[in-house]
C-alpha cells in the first residue's frame, strides 16, 4: 500500500533477559496520528526509539516509505524526515527559543554542508527555525532563553526544534507528561495544527488528549500489540479495558 509510511515487521528488542519490545508488526499510514498507548513499562519508549534509530533493534524490520532503514543510526532517520521528540525535555536552558530551533534547523543539514556554508545555506537555517517557533506558537518567546520559560512552553521548543528539521514523520513521546491542563490544552492544540500537514506517531498517556487527536491507536503490553483501531473499537474492547483503561473509564461506554 502506497500510502504506509512507516512499517515494523516482527520488531523486537531486548534487554538481557528482558524482553522491552516483542514482535511488534505495525504499519502507520501518512497523514494520520497513530497512538501508542499502554501502561509503564510496555515498550512504548523503546519501540519509538527503535523507529528512530536511537537503538539497534534485536530482531525484525523497520521499513520507511518502503526503504529498509532497520539498521540505519537517529542521524540517518532524522536526514530521511523522520523527527522525535524525548519524554524528558531535551532543550539547551541557556539558549534561547530561536538559538535552540536553530540548532535543529542546521542538525538537519548533510554533515559537510555544517563546516562549508554559503550564506543562502545560512538564510535557509534561519528561515526553517523562525517557521517551526511559529508553527510550535513560541513567536513571541522568540528571544527568551529556554530556562525562563515555563515547563510548558519548554515541551512546545523541544517540538520547535524538531520542526525545525522539516520533519514528515513525527515520533512524539509524551508531549503532555507533567503539564497543567491549560498547558496541556495549548499543545493539543499544537499537535492538532501538525496533524493538518505531518504523519504522527504519538505516546500518550493523557487519554482525553489521544482520543482528541488520534485517527488509530495501538495498545501495548508487555513489549506486545495487543490491538489496534479506531477510537471507538479501543474504547469498546473488553480486552484493552482489562488491561490498560481500567473498568471506570470503559464502562461509560
Ligand atoms: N536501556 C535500557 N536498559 C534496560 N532496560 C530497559 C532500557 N530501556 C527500557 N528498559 C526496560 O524496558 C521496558 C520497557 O520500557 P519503556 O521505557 O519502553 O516503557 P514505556 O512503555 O515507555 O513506559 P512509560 O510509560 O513508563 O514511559 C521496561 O521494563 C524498562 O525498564
Ligand atoms: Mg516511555
Amino acid at each position: 500500500m502506497s500510502d504506509v509510511i512507516l512499517e515494523t515487521d516482527g520488531l523486537s528488542r531486548t534487554f538481557g533477559a528482558l524482553v522491552a519490545v516483542d514482535g511488534v508488526t505495525l504499519s502507520f499510514r501518512r497523514g494520520q496520528v497513530h497512538a501508542i498507548i499502554g501502561p509503564n513499562g510496555a515498550g512504548k519508549t523503546t519501540l519509538i526509539n527503535l523507529l528512530s534509530g536511537e537503538l539497534p533493534p534485536s530482531a525484525g524490520t523497520i521499513k520507511l516509505r518502503g526503504r529498509d532503514i532497520t539498521r540505519a543510526k537517529a542521524d540517518e532517520v532524522s536526514l530521511l524526515g523522520v523527527g522525535r521528540s524525548f519524554q524528558k525535555t531535551n532543550i539547551f536552558q541557556s539558549f534561547t527559543c530561536f538559538e535552540n530551533c536553530w540548532l535543529g534547523a542546521q542538525s538537519r543539514l548533510p554533515t559537510s554542508m555544517r563546516f562549508f556554508r554559503p550564506a543562502s545555506v545560512y538564510r535557509e537555517v534561519e528561515a526553517r527555525a523562525r517557521r517551526a517557533i511559529e508553527l510550535c506558537g513560541l513567536t513571541h518567546r522568540c528571544d527568551t532563553p529556554a530556562g525562563a520559560m515555563s515547563y510548558g512552553e519548554q515541551r512546545q521548543l523541544e517540538i520547535g526544534m524538531m520542526l525545525a528539521t522539516e520533519p514528515e514523520l513525527l515520533l512524539l513521546d509524551e508531549p503532555l507528561a507533567g503539564m497543567g491542563s491549560e498547558e496541556a490544552v495549548q499543545v493539543v492544540e499544537l499537535l492538532k495544527r501538525l496533524a493538518a500537514d505531518h504523519t504522527l506517531i504519538l505516546i500518550e498517556h493523557d487519554m482525553d488528549a489521544v482520543f482528541a487527536v488520534a485517527d488509530l491507536l495501538t495498545v501495548m503490553v508487555n513489549g506486545r500489540v495487543l490491538e489496534t483501531g479506531t477510537v471507538e473499537q479501543i474504547r469498546a474492547s473488553k480486552a484493552v479495558r482489562e488491561a490498560y483503561l481500567g473498568d471506570e473509564e470503559g464502562g461509560g461506554h
